[in-house]
């Protein structure tokens, strides 16, 4: 029996005050259980709301993409300036220290490689949730081809890894790949982030695209852009800032920031617009700055 003496007699409920951990700060994530909050927490920073994840799973369609010939040696230096770590099992056991503090993201689908005229024709699941388990995954990536032939596919692998991923309380990431014949347009954007919302997905990651704003206001997940092809800096940290200023939550970002002239003063100018408000202009010279007084 606790010991009731010396308690006071007057108590305060604070009938005024809402009760905490009503809300959330994660766009639609209210309603997840604690322990997918806690993992989408440890995503995305509560102060901003946002995040920057470094994408370097590229190899698992495109083998040794420039700037990824080694993970071992490109990625280190760049985990203290990112918030999320998104990869393949293969790079993370063979190439990133177990020991690292981020979080990281675990694409869990193979796909087919870049030989094939259209790679949207099948994938499957690569690792299981209790592989994902295993490599304590804060986060699972599926690919998804809406308007492809391999929508149906990829939508069940999207459907099946949601469903694994709410028994362990890990939320699944849906990736919009834009199939050989699909356009980069607002249209299709709106369509395939609210379809893989929809169907489940806790995070989305697309492309930008013009109307970016009705995009990301239809989708009741946050989404993160990915960066896309290799851009100058100053364009990259302007499609950056667009993506922010029009409701995106952050960033999935692989070639222009590891393709960079210097990539971790990029990862960092990437984190001031997404985390800090600057603007392109602003973030450009700052990456700037860096450069020159690291000589490089
Ligand atoms: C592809 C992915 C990749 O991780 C991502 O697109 C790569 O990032 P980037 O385009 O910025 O190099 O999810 O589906």
């Amino acid at each position: 029996m606790p010991d009731n003496g010396g308690n006071s007699s007057s108590k305060d409920f604070h009938l005024d005050v809402p009760a905490a951990g009503e809300g959330f700060f994660v766009k639609g994530a209210s309603g997840c259980d604690w322990g997918m909050k806690n993992r989408l927490a440890d995503m995305f920073n509560s102060k901003s709301g946002n995040t920057v994840m470094l994408a370097f799973d590229h190899g698992y369609i495109m083998g040794p993409t420039s700037g990824l010939e080694r993970l071992d040696i490109t990625v280190p230096p760049l985990i203290p300036y990112v918030d999320v770590l998104m990869s393949t099992r293969g790079a993370f056991r063979t190439c990133i220290s177990a020991a690292v503090k981020k979080p990281i993201c675990l694409r869990v689908n193979y796909d087919s490689s870049v030989l094939f005229d259209d790679m949207s024709n099948g994938g499957g699941i690569a690792c299981d949730i209790r592989n994902a388990v295993r490599m304590n995954a804060s986060c699972l990536a599926v690919q998804t081809f809406i308007g492809s032939p391999g929508e149906k596919n990829s939508l069940e692998l999207l459907a099946r890894t949601v469903d694994a991923g709410t028994d362990w309380g890990i939320p699944t990431l849906g990736v919009v790949a834009v199939g050989k014949q699909m356009e980069r347009t607002e249209q299709f954007f709106l369509l395939a982030t609210r379809m893989l919302a929809e169907n489940g997905a806790q995070v989305v990651k697309s492309y930008y695209c013009e109307g970016f704003e009705r995009v990301t206001s239809a989708c009741p997940v946050p989404i993160v852009i990915a960066g896309g092809k290799k851009l100058p800096e100053e364009e990259a940290l302007a499609m950056a800032w667009r993506a922010i200023s029009e409701g995106a939550k952050g960033v999935d970002m692989g070639r222009n920031i590891f393709q960079a002239r210097h990539p971790a003063a990029m990862a960092r100018a990437v984190g001031k617009v997404v985390h800090e408000g600057f603007t392109a202009k602003e973030a450009h010279e700052y990456y700037v700055d860096i450069l020159n007084t690291s000589g490089e």
